[in-house]
């Protein structure tokens, strides 16, 4: 590009780009724009990277396209393999992905400005001013931490490594310990060390202590609670990328970082509003380690009834709302929920789904579950807006959820849930519970909703329970 055009394109460019990224955030906010917001970003990351090229000038393209044909081949594999309940641990890895490359940015611009060329001096003025040097140690820091800690929540949640919480002794005051061992080396980094051998020495402790704080912040962390933390492991990833750019001189760089940092930080947020958690307490509370789950001896008044008894009831239902949750994700049930649903309206049923913000294991899992089996957006209801019509619904078929619809949240308040709002079921007519077992979900406790009078369970698979529903259905309607 021309000298004199590139100082104002390039600028542009940029500046196209950065608007793109927000609009793409912006269209993710709804499951309606959510594609259109993708395809945006996804654009904006082209414009990005072509621009970077060209203001880079000449550079060995061989790197850059070896890069770029292992990476997307890596990124196809995985997104045509993934399950969507695979979906958390895909997510973690990627995060830890991007911490990592941040943190190798990073690190090659303080080897390649001071360490190679054997510079003397301290960072803060060898790498263009304390600014670059003390962003490029916290680009590190930050990117290491969510390196290891999202592999360390993919493991977990992949099951490799079990779902339970590795709490260590006096675990507080080791973490504060290597932490402050992060914070001595960036300063060390940053204005202590002049010579390139001190300076490698304090790149490579903090590198190395900052992996380590990682593994330990995540490792006392229940698998449960790894969709929140993965969400705030792409908070932390975006904050390093933003680091990364005030290190790189990078506008665009800081303004993406910073609306990952910013949107991964109101997802947590979202997600631990709607736990009834504070964050601090999924951080430090080893939830999910205590093995005091319930047992079903535990029960004593529970009901249950064939998929034959099941579908009589829902035949004369005039209305019905199907709760799904995560056992409906791990069965893959979603395509015969629909089945079922559109089978119920045929024969002059209202049907809705009901959608509970933490239903399965990731923000908005039922949305996209239910979506992909085209279920209408229309028929989505969120659960503000649908508890005040249980009351006048007919049959309730809760398909593979626990938690979400547990009482104890309201009547118990030493529960492990008490004050998370759920969708009130119990006040419908009839209350089908699809699941295997009396097994807990995630929080592990007892749910008070099997024992109401208005309860019946239809113990299997979910997704087989569903066909059998839709098949009796049928004969049912084959029959009049
Ligand atoms: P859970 O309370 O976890 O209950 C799921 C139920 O599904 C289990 O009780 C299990 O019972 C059943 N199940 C499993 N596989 C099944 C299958 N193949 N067929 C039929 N049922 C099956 O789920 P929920 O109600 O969706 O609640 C979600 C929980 O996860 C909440 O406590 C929430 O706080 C937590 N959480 C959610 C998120 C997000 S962002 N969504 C993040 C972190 C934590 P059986 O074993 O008896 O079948």
């Amino acid at each position: 590009m021309s000298e004199l055009l590139a100082p104002v394109v390039i600028p542009l460019l940029y500046l196209l780009s950065a608007v793109l990224f927000i609009l793409g955030i912006k269209g993710l906010t709804g499951v309606r724009t959510a594609r259109r917001g993708n395809m945006l970003a996804a654009i904006a990351m082209l414009i990005a990277v072509v621009t970077t090229l060209l203001e880079l000038g000449v550079v060995d393209y061989r790197w850059i396209l070896a890069g770029l044909v292992i990476g997307s081949a890596i990124g196809a594999i995985a997104a045509v393999r993934v399950e969507m309940t695979g979906m958390p641990q895909l997510v973690a890895l990627f995060n830890g992905f991007g911490g990592g490359a941040s943190a190798l940015v990073a690190g090659s611009i303080v080897w390649g400005t001071i360490v190679e060329p054997s510079a003397t001096g301290t960072a803060a003025v060898l790498l263009d001013g304390a600014h670059a040097a003390i962003t490029a140690a916290l680009s590190m820091f930050i990117g290491a931490i969510t390196l290891t800690g999202s592999l360390i929540a993919f493991l977990k949640l992949q099951g490799t490594i079990g779902g339970k919480p590795t709490i260590l002794p006096a675990r507080h005051a080791i973490n504060a310990l290597f932490f402050l061992g992060c914070v001595g080396a960036g300063f060390y980094l940053c204005f202590v060390a002049v010579e390139p051998g001190q300076i490698a020495l304090a790149t490579s402790a903090l590198a190395m202590l900052s992996l380590l704080v990682g593994v330990l912040f995540v490792i006392p962390i229940g698998g449960a609670d790894m969709p929140v933390i993965i969400s705030f492991l792409n908070s932390l990833s975006g904050l390093a990328a933003s680091m990364t750019g005030f290190v790189l001189g990078n506008n665009l760089l800081i303004i993406s970082g910073a609306l990952v940092g910013a949107s991964g930080l109101i997802l947590t947020q979202i997600m631990c509003v709607a736990m009834n958690r504070p964050f601090t307490n999924v951080l430090f509370s080893g939830f999910g380690g205590d093995s005091g789950d319930s047992e079903p001896s535990e029960y004593t008044n529970v009901r249950s009834c064939s998929p034959e008894e099941g579908a009589m009831i829902l035949e004369s239902a005039q209305s019905v709302v199907i709760v799904p949750g995560y056992g409906l994700a791990v069965a893959q049930a979603q395509h015969v929920a629909r089945e079922l649903g559109d089978l119920l309206e045929k024969r002059g049923a209202r049907v809705s789904y009901a959608i509970h913000p933490v239903a399965g294991r990731m923000p908005g899992h039922m949305n996209v579950l239910l979506a992909e089996a085209d279920v209408d957006y229309e028929k989505l209801v969120e659960m503000d807006r649908i508890n005040p019509e249980f009351k006048t619904t007919d049959a309730v078929l809760v398909v593979g959820a626990n938690d979400v619809v547990n009482p104890a949240a309201e009547t118990d308040p030493k529960s492990a849930i008490a004050g998370m709002p759920i969708l009130q079921v119990y006040n419908a007519g009839t209350v089908m519970v699809i699941k295997r077992s009396l097994s807990p979900g995630f929080a592990g406790i007892k749910n008070e909703l099997f024992e109401r009078d208005n309860t019946t369970m239809i113990f299997g698979d979910a997704k087989e329970a569903l066909q059998e529903l839709v098949n009796e259905l049928k004969s049912i309607s084959a029959a009049a």
